[in-house]
């Protein structure tokens, strides 16, 4: 018999919010990082959340979970990070109906510059990072920017629920169980300029545009929904989407660990290293293949004129997000 792995240190942000109640729960359970793997839930809040944090504490203590070895709670950067092997940023507050994601910048930016240092200061050697607070791409460009130790390869943001939305309508429009809908990734930023490929998508292992054949409604319709949802959702619920981007979040994470099954991608927001021509740095949507181990930014697709257009729409506006946070972002 093999002897028990180590705990691994989980650090959340932000959860005692909507995507933490239940992000949480799905850590604890094992599905996240499977069915072997005993975790430490490193759970950090600011201090009015400190007696909500508390009780969902108490409710992952009442799951008895057999894989949670424990939970630490806390405001304190230091003891959130200390020793995490994921740190996944959720904490900082979501917009409101009428505004556009990169409306937050002010709001939220300023959180992201102190927890890269003290990722690179207190983490794991292993550590990864996947920043979901909005807007999320610059978010995790200021937080890599404060952690220049922390290698490229570790910084995520999260385009999986959009991804995911976009396999779902995709799905519906084809008539097809959402399971035949592969190889959808997001390009760009996580925004109302994000480019849903799907030009490369496949439905049964087909191109989705020649098994859709409906040009139009690809371009607009399908376009501009996926663009729209998290707004369209903030206008249903009053509050932005929670669920689904915890479930997000699992799925991020797992495709960063599993091998990318052959022919299809995993969607993920990475560090630009220049490819397919976009700016070095940014921290843009592409799509990727993982071995389990590493991954890489999936190479040879082609784009039409329409796409390339809004693939550079959307770098555009990454551009001016960077330039716009150039005062938070360190060395
Ligand atoms: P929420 O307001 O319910 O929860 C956010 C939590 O973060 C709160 O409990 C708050 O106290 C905490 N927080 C605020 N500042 C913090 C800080 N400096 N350190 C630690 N915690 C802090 O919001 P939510 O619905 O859980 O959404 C969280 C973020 O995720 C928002 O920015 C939202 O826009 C974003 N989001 C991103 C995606 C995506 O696909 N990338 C999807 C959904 C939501
Ligand atoms: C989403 O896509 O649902 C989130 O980013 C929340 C939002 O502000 O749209």
């Amino acid at each position: 018999m093999s002897a028990a792995k180590a705990p691994l240190q989980v650090t959340v942000t932000g959860a005692a919010g909507q995507i933490g109640y239940s992000l949480v729960f799905r850590i604890g359970s094992g599905e996240m990082f499977g069915p072997d793997q005993p975790v430490v839930l490193r759970l950090l809040e600011i201090e009015p959340a400190m007696p909500a944090l508390a009780g969902t504490a108490m409710e992952l203590d009442d799951c008895a979970f057999p894989l949670l070895a424990g939970i630490e709670m806390t405001t304190d950067l230091k003891v959130a990070f200390d020793g995490a092997s994921w740190a996944l940023l959720v904490g900082s507050v979501p917009r409101k109906a009428g505004m556009e994601r990169n409306d937050l910048l002010s709001v939220n930016g300023g959180i992201f510059g102190p927890q890269g240092e003290a990722i690179a200061a207190h983490a794991a050697s292993d550590v990864r990072v996947l920043v979901v607070g909005n807007p999320c791409n610059t978010n995790c460009l200021i937080a890599r920017s404060h952690a220049p130790e922390v290698p490229d390869e570790r910084w995520f943001a999260m385009t999986r629920l959009d991804r995911n939305r976009a396999a779902t309508a995709l799905a519906a429009k084809a008539g097809v169980p959402v399971g035949a809908v592969s190889h959808v990734a997001v390009w760009g930023n996580h925004s109302s300029t994000q480019f849903p490929d799907f030009e490369n998508a496949l439905v049964n292992g087909q191109p989705a545009p020649s098994v859709i054949g409906d040009d139009q409604w690809l371009k607009e319709t399908f376009l501009s929904e996926i663009q729209q949802r998290g707004a369209k959702i903030i206008q249903a619920r009053g509050a932005s989407s929670a669920a689904s981007a915890a479930n997000a979040v699992v799925g991020s994470v797992q495709s960063i660990l599993s091998p990318t099954p052959p022919g299809d991608c995993a969607s993920l927001a990475v560090v630009s290293h220049g490819e397919y021509g976009r700016p070095e740095g940014l921290v843009f949507g592409y799509p990727v293949i993982s071995d389990g181990k590493g991954w890489h930014v999936e190479e040879g697709l082609r784009h039409s004129a329409f796409a390339q257009q809004r693939i550079d729409a959307t770098t555009e506006e990454l551009l001016a997000e960077r330039a716009a946070v150039s005062d938070l972002l360190g060395a």
